[in-house]
């Protein structure tokens, strides 16, 4: 890769495409979702050593609850698995973790699990993964709002920043949708707002360290103009 590339701090990464691959396969969907878990850590490790800041990846939607129980219990199970597995790597590899969503759905284990990864984490500075899980934007800006209402607050563009999920990380740079869908699926649609967007039919197990260097260089090749000329 070209060294003059302009890498963008915070990339939000849509992982969408698993039940796909699987059934190309003749496989289950679980069976995707299994693939498309062992594939986080490659993307995170070569995302940072890149020089990405932070990386927000959509894990789970609130609206993915929707799903076949089965199906949402292999999810939860498989995120419980991470979770529990992150703190040993955690260590060596200085990333923080936060977890991003309405954790009060989620079951008590796993949010255990979630808090002890948080809080172990939370003095690293180096890399940020951010983590969406029963995530939904549209919900996240209502909850901004409320929570400045509540405070006696105006209703002001600082202000639902500051209450968003995200407010210690900023927006994204760049978003990334694997997958083929070419949408946002309610995923960081006020921190997005001029974020840059790239689309790739390539579904999330596959999508390797070669394809994450290509959405980097389209990155690096886009001018942002915020509104300016
Ligand atoms: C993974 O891909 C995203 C999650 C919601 C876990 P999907 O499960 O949506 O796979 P496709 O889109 O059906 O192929
Ligand atoms: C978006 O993918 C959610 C995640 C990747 C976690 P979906 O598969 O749920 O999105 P839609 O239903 O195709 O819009
Ligand atoms: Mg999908």
């Amino acid at each position: 890769m070209d060294a003059n590339l302009k890498i963008p701090t915070h990339v939000g990464i849509i992982m969408d495409g698993n039940g796909r691959w699987a059934t190309l396969r003749g496989k289950k969907r679980s069976y995707g979702h299994n693939a498309g878990s062992n594939n986080v850590d490659r993307i995170v490790t070569h995302a940072f050593n890149r020089g990405v800041k932070t990386l927000t990846l959509y894990a789970f939607s609130s609206e993915n609850w929707a799903r076949p129980k089965e199906e949402v219990d292999e999810l939860m199970r498989l995120l419980k698995v991470y979770f529990k597995k992150f703190i040993k790597k955690v260590l060596k590899n200085k990333i923080r973790l936060f977890v991003m969503g309405d954790m009060s759905k989620l079951s008590p284990d796993i949010v255990k699990i979630i808090e002890e990864d948080m809080e172990a984490t939370k003095h690293l500075t180096d890399h940020v993964l951010n983590i969406a899980i029963n995530y939904g934007s549209r919900s996240e800006i209502v909850m901004a709002v409320n929570k400045l209402l509540a405070e006696g607050k105006e209703v002001t563009e600082q202000g639902i920043s500051e209450n968003l999920y995200t407010a210690e990380f900023g927006e994204p740079d760049l978003i990334i949708r694997t997958g083929g869908e070419l949408r946002l699926s309610n995923f960081m649609m006020y921190q997005g707002a001029y974020s840059e967007l790239y689309f790739t039919d390539v579904l999330w197990p596959d999508f390797d360290e070669g394809e994450l260097d290509k959405a980097l260089s389209s990155f690096s090749e886009r001018k942002r103009r915020f509104g300016k000329i």
